[in-house]
């Protein structure tokens, strides 16, 4: 039950405002991409790792890779416009036929325990997300008029990794191409050619670095975990 990893870390976290790519800013002194290449980099199951990154970013991105003796990024592939180009550019790159997931290199505290039983799910039915149940009530909104207040148990918030067989997901993102439409993540290229996508169960800790006040969330779960 192995798995290689495709982790997208070619924006410009234009957000976070930080006047840099967000993923080189430091938690407890380590760069945010570093911790969540260690995840990887730590579990036996993952046989590779493919970063998109941004060609400004390149040197120093190679520099830290070095630094912190990363061993099982096997591939550097230059990123896109959208975070679905960067996506396939690396994509494109991945030999085989198993499971790859796709990674939001700006989320730093994916669990071992969590990916694993979203390769286990992938693995079974060919595609599966994590997300973690809606804990506000949901409404839909116009123009701050309420259109309706959408019933909440079948509301989840979809975060990242996301789970595929491997000709499952290049033919969405053919298709995609093909149809020149972008989608918000990997599984609605798949679900728009009516492949069912199963749902894992993950947690609350597993935020996107996004705006200054994630640094703030970040930093008490990094506490939280003794890191
Ligand atoms: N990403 C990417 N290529 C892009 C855009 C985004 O690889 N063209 C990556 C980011 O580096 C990040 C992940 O996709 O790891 C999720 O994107 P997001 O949180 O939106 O990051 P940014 O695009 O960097 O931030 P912003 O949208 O605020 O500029
Ligand atoms: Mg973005």
């Amino acid at each position: 039950m192995t798995y290689q990893v495709i982790l997208p870390a070619a924006g410009q976290g234009k957000r976070m405002g930080a006047g840099k790519n967000k993923l080189l800013l430091e938690l407890n002194g380590i760069p945010v991409f570093i911790h969540t290449i260690k995840v990887f980099e730590e579990d036996d199951l993952c046989k590779g790792i493919i970063l998109s990154i941004h060609p400004q970013d390149e040197v120093e991105f190679r520099f830290l890779l070095k630094k912190y003796k990363v061993k099982k990024v096997l591939d550097l592939v230059l990123g896109g416009k959208e975070r679905q180009d960067s996506i396939y550019n690396a994509l494109k790159t991945v030999k085989g036929d198993g499971i790859i997931l796709v990674h939001d290199a700006a989320r730093p505290f994916i669990l071992k325990e969590h990916i694993h039983r979203l390769v286990a799910t992938a693995q079974e039915t060919g595609a599966a997300i994590i997300g973690v149940p809606a804990k506000d009530t949901m409404k839909k909104v116009s123009n701050l008029v309420v259109e309706e207040t959408v019933e909440r148990s079948s509301l989840w918030a979809v975060q990242t990794p996301q789970a595929f067989r491997i000709s499952l997901l290049l033919q969405a993102y053919d298709q995609a191409e093909k149809d020149q439409y972008v989608g918000t993540d990997d599984s609605s290229l798949v679900e728009r050619i009516s492949y069912p996508v199963s749902v894992v169960e993950g947690d609350y800790d597993n935020i996107k670095l996004t705006t200054p006040e994630d640094l703030f969330f970040a930093e008490a779960i990094m506490k939280k975990r003794n890191l």
